[in-house]
């Protein structure tokens, strides 16, 4: 596995030629690429990547608060939209590599090497803490806390896993999501499956609750709050012209945010490049959104996504 560390950036590439790379302005993963080199996330052409706005695209960190602040959650008041994890910057702590099933593998009888290109996967591990945020944001949301944040890349599946610490000697409580930006070809071909019944929030319409029937398909603005029926480990599937392009896979994350911003918001916002550039571009975010998790002092949350394309 090779691994590169710049001062803003890491980047790990397997020996069969996936590769990640994260930039640490938020551990915001940039780019993830496939055996033959093709990108599967959305990146804006037009994101600031200078650490003065959190990064359009790739998958943002959302903590500890999804959106604006609710008016009734004076704790949050202050952050910005999303949190800070997202403008903060991580400390990368290092890689692990490992060859999980090689076991499992060379017992029905492949060759030592297959089993080493088949199953390696690399972990790169970033850390962002109280004690090193900046103190002007650290005012804003007073506690002591760690977070471990993991991005595992394996030969087929990208997971982002988040460990949450409580080390303060009151509870607090918080939101998280993955703001995952998948990269497609044609939005007008694309839905998303797994959320059939489930309720929503529809954030365009006031957070009108509603209930999904059959796939998600878009024709405007699209930003809904979906709680899956099935649970936080239900996958959830984008799929293109009627064939599953990836699987979502969450674990401890009872919330879907879809979000898609249409033509107008989209040219509205001055770091969404190209204009229609949201037609090659859907968010499907996993989190756990819909009210908040109650840390206690000294307890940990953890929570995790894996992305496998299909
Ligand atoms: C989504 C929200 O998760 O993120 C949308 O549901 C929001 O309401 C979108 O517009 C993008 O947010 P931001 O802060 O990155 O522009």
């Amino acid at each position: 596995v090779s691994i590169s560390h710049g001062s803003s950036r890491v980047t790990a590439v397997l020996p069969t030629g996936q590769s990640v790379e994260v930039h640490l302005y938020g551990a915001t993963v940039l780019s993830w690429k496939d055996s033959r080199g093709q990108e599967q996330l959305w990146l804006s052409e037009t994101t600031k990547l200078d650490g003065s706005k959190a990064i359009r695209g790739g998958i943002p960190l959302v903590f500890p608060v999804f959106g604006p602040s609710p008016p009734d959650h004076p704790a949050t008041a202050q952050l910005p939209q999303h949190g800070f994890a997202r403008t903060s910057r991580w400390e990368f702590l290092g890689k692990s590599t490992s060859e999980s099933s090689e076991v499992f593998q060379s017992s029905r009888g492949q060759s030592s090497a297959e089993v080493a290109t088949a199953d390696l996967s690399v972990k790169l591990d970033f850390g962002l803490s109280s004690g090193n945020l900046e103190p002007e944001v650290r005012k804003l949301w007073p506690h002591a806390f760690g977070l471990i944040y993991s991005v595992t890349l394996g030969c087929n599946s990208l997971s982002t896993s988040l460990v949450v610490t409580n080390e303060d000697d009151k509870p607090f409580d918080f939101q998280v999501l993955f703001h995952t930006y998948f990269g497609i070809s044609d939005i007008n071909k694309t839905e998303i499956a797994g959320l059939d019944k489930a309720e929503y929030l529809d954030k365009t319409e006031g957070y009108a609750a509603k209930t999904q029937s059959a796939n998600v398909s878009f024709t405007r603005e699209t930003d809904r709050v979906y709680t899956p029926v099935g649970g936080p480990r239900e996958p959830v599937s984008i799929v293109e012209s009627g064939k599953k392009r990836f699987d979502v896979v969450r674990d401890n994350l009872g919330d879907v945010v879809v979000w898609n911003p249409w033509q107008d918001k989209a040219a509205g916002m001055a770091d969404f490049g190209p204009d229609d550039g949201y037609k090659k571009m859907v968010c499907v975010e996993a989190g756990s959104v819909r009210g908040w998790q109650v840390l206690e002092p000294g307890d940990a949350f953890e929570c995790a996504q894996t992305i496998v394309p299909q």
